[in-house]
């Protein structure tokens, strides 16, 4: 049952002036207890400080619960791992959305209507032809994405349920269209229409890789890993993109345009953006011989690399993601006659070393969502560019869930604005320019020998 209530306080002692705050403390249905801190400014004239917000709770949430300490994940209380192993993305994409796993009738229902919806409007096909062949992906599909409130801001009536659906079921179903259409940009190839007759991630593969010159065939391997991908990428609470699709919805913006503002997120190598940057990480160690030389670098806090794909906000164990991705990036590799492949082996033996070494036990680090991900989706034959673009058609549910229930609880819907603690000038007066100092900021910029004109 999820609920959450007063229950006691928590007694803040103002040292300075000896007064005390009592702050609710609110009980979730899981997970660690809240200090309801919403009056403490206009009790206290004091702001929490909690840059990155590593200890605030942003929101009340039944959509996903993670215990980092545990290494669990939930999506409506049920475990990700059995979700990977039993369900199908659009079950998953059903449950999310509306709480429950589907009846039979609603479960085809909804994949139909999911289904077809997959096409986006002919003239979309014109904003690819704006961008260079070689723009990363990820620009072009948040600036489509984008362009999908264009088409249909006026259809977008975010307090009728009815359309907030509609909106929701259409960015599902488009997300791969668009996807598979920047790829096929990218590589010179014609857009391929969606298959009705092919699941979710069937038709996604379909229209990344089939050309009209030839039948393209299925692997059920493959499709099935691709649905897995996407199951694993669905949701994951409060993290940066779901937070900045959150915030950008707060303030009744079309929920079209907050999936774009939440792809720009992901696409951070920070956060979704990882598993392509643990690629290319690999593929600069080469070899086995050189993971020391890497440890050593991510153990330096004057060097700013970071060792990719290890460590998490909220994991302090296992993130559940990554064993089951290590386990289908097996499956694929076999699946396509790949023996020992080096990125596999290296992947592993990086692992091994790094869950060794005091620096990483002691600071809880392991292998995340993005560690094993982007071998297995390279294995697939997606370009390293592709693969943020893959976590952001696992991820579209998720925004789009979230955006819903911030939506649907009215009384709680306030638009994000955060305070801050100001460190700047404090007042001071104009000064005429003939009080000012001569000497220029700009050197560097007069210095510089290419002439920047556009
Ligand atoms: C995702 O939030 C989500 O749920 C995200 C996600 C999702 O599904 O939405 O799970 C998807 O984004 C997974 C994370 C992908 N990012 C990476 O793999 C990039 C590499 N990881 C790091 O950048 C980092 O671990 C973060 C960004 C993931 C988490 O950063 P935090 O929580 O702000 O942790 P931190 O920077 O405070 O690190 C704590 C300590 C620091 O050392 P000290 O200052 O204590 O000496 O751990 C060190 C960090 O320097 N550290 C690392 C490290 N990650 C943390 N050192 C080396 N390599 C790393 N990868």
């Amino acid at each position: 049952m999820s609920s959450s209530s007063h229950h006691d306080t928590f007694t803040l002692t103002d040292n300075k002036t000896g007064k005390k705050h009592e702050v609710p403390v609110i009980e979730g249905s899981e997970g660690p207890r809240v200090l309801d801190m919403r009056h403490l400014h206009q009790h206290t004239g004091m702001f929490t400080y909690d840059p990155g917000y590593v200890s605030t709770a942003s929101c009340k949430s039944k959509i996903t619960f993670i215990d980092g300490d545990k290494g669990i994940l939930r999506h409506r209380g049920y475990a990700i791992d059995e979700l990977a192993e039993k369900s199908d993305f659009m079950e998953v994409c059903y449950l999310l959305l509306h709480g429950e796993l589907p009846s039979p009738p609603d479960k085809t229902e909804f994949e139909k209507y999911i289904t077809h919806r997959t096409m986006v409007h002919e003239q979309i096909n014109n904003f690819f032809h704006g961008f260079r062949r070689d723009a990363h992906p990820m620009a072009v599909m948040f600036g489509v994405v984008g362009a999908l409130s264009a088409f249909y801001h006026d259809s977008t009536d975010i307090n009728d349920p009815h359309q907030r659906m509609i909106a929701s079921y259409r960015l599902i179903a488009k997300m791969p269209t668009i996807a598979a259409m920047a790829y096929k940009y990218s590589v010179g190839q014609p857009f391929v229409y969606p298959d009705n007759d092919l699941s979710y991630a069937a038709n996604f593969l379909h229209m990344t890789f089939s050309i009209p010159a030839e039948r393209y065939t299925m692997s059920p391997v493959l499709a099935k890993a691709m649905d897995k991908f996407f199951i694993l990428h669905a949701d994951h609470e409060q993290n940066a993109s779901t937070s900045t699709v959150r915030l950008a919805g707060s303030s009744g913006a079309n929920p079209y345009a907050c999936i774009a503002a939440g792809m720009v997120s992901l696409w951070g190598p920070a956060h979704g953006g990882a598993n392509e940057a643990v690629v290319k990480m690999l593929q600069e160690i080469g070899t086995k011989k050189r993971i020391p030389e890497f440890i050593a670098k991510a153990k330096d806090r004057k060097d700013p690399f970071r060792l990719m794909g290890f460590g998490h906000r909220v994991y302090k164990n296992h993130d559940p993601r990554a064993q089951v991705l290590r386990k289908a990036a097996h499956e694929v590799l076999e699946e396509l006659g790949i023996k020992n492949d080096p990125l596999l082996e290296l992947a592993l033996e990086l692992e091994r070393i790094a869950l060794t070494d005091d620096y990483f036990v002691k600071r809880k680090l392991y292998p995340n969502v993005d560690f094993y991900s982007g071998i297995m989706i390279k294995a697939m034959g997606f370009p390293v560019s592709m693969f943020t673009a893959l976590f952001a058609i696992g991820r579209t549910v998720g925004w789009i869930a979230h955006w819903k229930e911030m939506i649907e609880d009215q009384q709680a819907l306030k638009i994000g604005r955060p305070r801050q603690l100001y460190t700047g000038k404090t007042e001071r007066e104009y000064q005429n320019m003939d009080k000012r100092s001569k000497k220029s900021i700009f050197n560097w910029l007069w210095n510089t020998k290419e002439k920047v004109n556009y």
